[in-house]
């Protein structure tokens, strides 16, 4: 396994540029599963998820390999082909599902395409219950038979049906419940209509994608998609959108440590909700250069801009509520927590997405945070400094928090197990030490767990130099 070491105190200054979105490019990368011939995707993250995606894509037939390394400063995002070579296989493993939650998104495209489909329920998170009942909602009212049985969801349909769907849950909508309902409904006879369908950028690009291989959709960003079904889907070339949430952590970053940062090409439409919060806090946040962003619905283009960051004096304490597109993202809401801890006054941070997600609190505290939790609320007393210490990540975004907070400490701040980091952020270490961070990745000899199946060791990276994604057998 491996760790950070954070030396904190270090002023960020400088200039860096986004990755692909995670959580677009994985329902984009399942939904190739439906097209004929190959596809080639864009600004695709380097990730450990994308990895797992992709071995689980070729266990289902598809031929997986990254192309040449883009030109852009980050270094790493690079194109994607998947080739369609065989479609007899229609089951994904408990082995790979169990990596990756967003392995659930090969479900709808597997049933329209194929008939048929095997999926391994993805089992338990951190963040707390994930049921994906609305999924099976959809798919049913779309004519499936399912089934779930031995830990797996068996799903069958000759032909899928288009229907009228409500996706409304008890915390909103689903956003990949949407992309799988939206991608089956595409080969569905007839219409379908979504109500209730989740407007995350991620799935408009998705649904942009699909677009592109031939599908009609039509409604994307609001809470109404309609799809008329067609026979079938081509492959295409597509860009996927940059990472909103990456964004949103950058920005943190150079709020909680920053001297002067200059965020390149953020699409900003889909950050309003951190934007309005950074501003509201105390940081100085300018819009600089614009630049035309990608199809943002059917209709409309986005704009993106490079953002000037600067943080100066004790920013204030703020409430904020995360909630379902486009409000906060409970996925920036660990890492504001990490920045709310050090502003000056009592902030209250509520989850109504994730109302469990709140596993970073503990591990701030060792740094100094004073955080109470009650229900799906955070409760901060802004402290003046962070004191650095070891601490340990316990999911994605936690992992992010526990960075920024590391920044921002007095002396040294050890974070184990980032292999979770790893998963959904493309070399966020990198990124920061190119700002003045200093952030090593060492090995961590003292943490002899067994747990992680998302480590990522020099052949796995040999593995991917060679452009493919070969079944693995993870280190444990
Ligand atoms: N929910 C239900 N029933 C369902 C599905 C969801 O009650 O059938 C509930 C969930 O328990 C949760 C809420 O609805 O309380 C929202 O869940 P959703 O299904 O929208 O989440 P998801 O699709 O599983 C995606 C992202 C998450 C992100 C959430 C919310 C991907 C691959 N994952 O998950 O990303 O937090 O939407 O925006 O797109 C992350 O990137 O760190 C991450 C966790």
């Amino acid at each position: 396994m491996e760790k950070f070491v954070v030396h904190g105190g270090r002023k960020l200054n400088g200039e860096v540029t986004l990755s692909g979105s995670k959580n677009a490019v994985l329902p984009i990368m399942a939904a190739s599963l439906m097209a004929q011939g190959t596809t080639v995707l864009h600004s695709v993250p380097d990730l450990a998820d994308v990895d797992t995606l992709g071995a689980v894509l070729c266990e289902l037939g598809l031929s997986v390999s990254r192309l040449e390394k883009t030109a852009d400063t980050t270094g790493h995002s690079s194109s994607l082909e998947l080739k369609l070579i065989d479609e007899t296989s229609f089951q994904a493993p408990y082995d790979l599902v169990r990596r990756m939650r967003a392995s659930i998104c090969v479900l709808g495209p597997l049933l329209a395409r194929r008939g048929r489909a095997s999926v391994s329920l993805p089992g338990g998170c951190n963040l707390g219950h994930r049921p994906i009942e609305l999924h099976l909602k959809g798919l049913r009212a779309l004519g499936a038979d399912i089934q779930i049985q031995h830990g797996y969801v068996y799903a069958h349909a000759t032909q899928l049906q288009g229907a009228h769907i409500f996706l409304g849950g008890p915390f909103g909508s689903t956003v990949t419940g949407t992309c799988n309902i939206m991608s089956a409904a595409t080969l569905a006879k007839g219409t379908t209509i979504l109500e209730s369908a989740a407007c995350e950028p991620e799935v408009v690009d998705l649904g942009n994608y699909l677009n592109a291989m031939g599908a009609q959709i039509r409604g994307l960003g609001t809470p109404r998609i309609s799809i008329e079904g067609v026979d079938q889907l081509h492959g295409t070339q597509y860009h996927v959108i940059p990472d909103r949430i990456e964004a949103a952590t950058l920005l943190i970053a150079a709020a909680i440590a920053g001297d002067q940062v200059i965020l390149k090409q953020v699409p900003t439409e889909y950050l309003t909700a951190v934007l309005e919060t950074l501003r509201e806090i105390g940081v100085s946040i300018e819009l600089e250069k614009s630049f035309p962003g990608h199809a943002s619905t059917s209709r409309t283009e986005s704009v993106f801009h490079d953002i000037r960051i600067q943080s100066g004096s004790r920013l204030t304490a703020t409430d904020i509520i995360a909630l379902p597109y486009p409000g906060f993202p409970t996925d920036a809401q660990a890492q504001l927590t990490a920045l709310l801890s050090l502003c000056e006054g009592i902030s209250i941070v509520t989850d109504k997405v994730f109302p469990d997600r709140f596993m970073h609190i503990s591990e701030l505290a060792r740094l100094g945070a004073q955080v109470r939790r009650e229900g799906n609320h955070a409760i901060i007393s802004g402290v003046r400094q962070f004191s650095g210490a070891s601490v340990m990540a316990s999911d994605l975004r936690a992992s992010a928090a526990l960075v920024l907070a590391g920044l921002a400490a007095d002396g040294t701040t050890s974070i184990r197990r980032i292999y979770h980091l790893d998963r959904g952020y493309d070399h966020l270490d990198e990124k920061l030490r190119a700002l003045g961070a200093s952030i090593e990745r060492v090995p961590d000899t003292t943490d002899t767990s067994q747990s992680t199946p998302f480590l990522r060791g020099p052949s796995w990276s040999r593995q991917k130099a060679k452009g493919t994604f070969p079944i693995q057998e993870e280190s444990p």
